[in-house]
């Protein structure tokens, strides 16, 4: 076993793992691709462990811009090693700061298509070892296929990324549409916006029609996002202009947009999911494809 490997062992054993699992799934995602999911997640995660929670980022996109390569790491096993039982979870978790963890994915596609192959049993037992996590960010890509729907489905929460190109507008209301079957709370930030007048004005125009014609649809504005070359520079750059750029005009409107989300998801706890923690998650997951 590595150093490195060592280490997370000992982090994720220290955790009495499955004792207290609260860890909260947010999934992010969109209609149209390349708006900023990849950015998000990654931005996003740190900011919510710089407020000293655990925080796990999933990648189950195989997009062009990676979370890994957003984040500058090369994972060596993934998920998938995980699930054929190759390797632990120590070998797969990557620490990139004292509370901030990437856990490698596949596309989610992928993901889902092993649970159908393998038996999962030793899996289920292993991922709890990440109940440590207090949150966990999932970047699902994009589009309303199955397997991005299937993680939506498992989240505790779920973010919607638009932008104001009407090609990101209309795929965004496709997204409301197939999500629309029970009812649910789907929150969206509109990115890269000219201002902030236009990206109230994308989020009321979808607000209007989802509300006329999907009744069950709760949908709730977390914020707009500027379209910033802080932004630009930071993902060409690989680096999280959260971390790096504190006094970025989109690392203040981002933690706007947390501290929504933090306050949403506070008042939403009653309504917990059956089966908490990771094992729930992956079974949640799994059992419903
Ligand atoms: N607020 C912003 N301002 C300027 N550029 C941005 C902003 N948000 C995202 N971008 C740019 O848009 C591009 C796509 O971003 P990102 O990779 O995060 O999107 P994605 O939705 O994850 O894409 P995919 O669907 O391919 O996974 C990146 O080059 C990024 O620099
Ligand atoms: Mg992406």
């Amino acid at each position: 076993m590595s150093n490195q490997a060592q280490k997370l062992a000992e982090i994720v054993s220290s955790q009495n793992a499955g004792k207290n699992a609260k860890t909260k799934f947010i999934a992010i995602t969109s209609g149209k691709g390349g708006v900023g999911k990849t950015t998000i997640s990654a931005n996003l995660g740190w900011l919510l462990a710089q407020k000293g929670y655990q925080v796990g980022l999933l990648d189950a996109d195989i997009g062009l811009a990676n979370l890994d390569v957003m984040l500058g790491v090369k994972p060596e096993k993934t998920i998938l090693n995980l699930m054929r039982g190759e390797c632990g979870v120590e070998d797969i978790l990557m620490q990139l700061d004292k509370t901030f963890y990437l856990v490698p994915g596949e596309s989610g596609g992928d993901i889902l298509k092993f649970g159908e192959r393998y038996a999962l049993e030793r899996f289920y037992d292993e991922i709890k070892k990440l109940d440590f996590l207090d949150y966990l960010v999932v970047d699902t890509g994009a589009g309303i296929g199955d397997s991005v729907q299937t993680f939506l489905n498992a989240a505790d929460e779920t973010l919607i990324i638009a932008t104001p190109d009407p090609a990101a507008i209309t795929d965004a209301y496709a997204m409301l549409k197939v999500l629309s079957d029970a009812p649910r709370r789907l929150l969206m930030i509109i990115n890269q916006t000219q201002s902030d007048r236009e990206g109230e004005q994308v989020y009321e125009k979808i607000a209007k029609v989802a509300a006329k014609n999907l009744p069950n649809v709760d949908l709730k504005l977390l914020g707009t996002l500027p379209r910033d070359n802080d932004v630009t520079r930071s993902v060409r750059g690989r680096y999280l202009f959260s971390k790096e750029i504190a006094n970025s005009r989109s690392t203040a409107r981002l933690s706007e947009i947390l501290g929504s989300l933090l306050r949403l998801m506070e008042r939403g706890m009653l309504e917990a999911k059956e089966g908490s923690g990771f094992r729930g998650f992956f079974k949640r997951l799994l059992d419903q494809f």
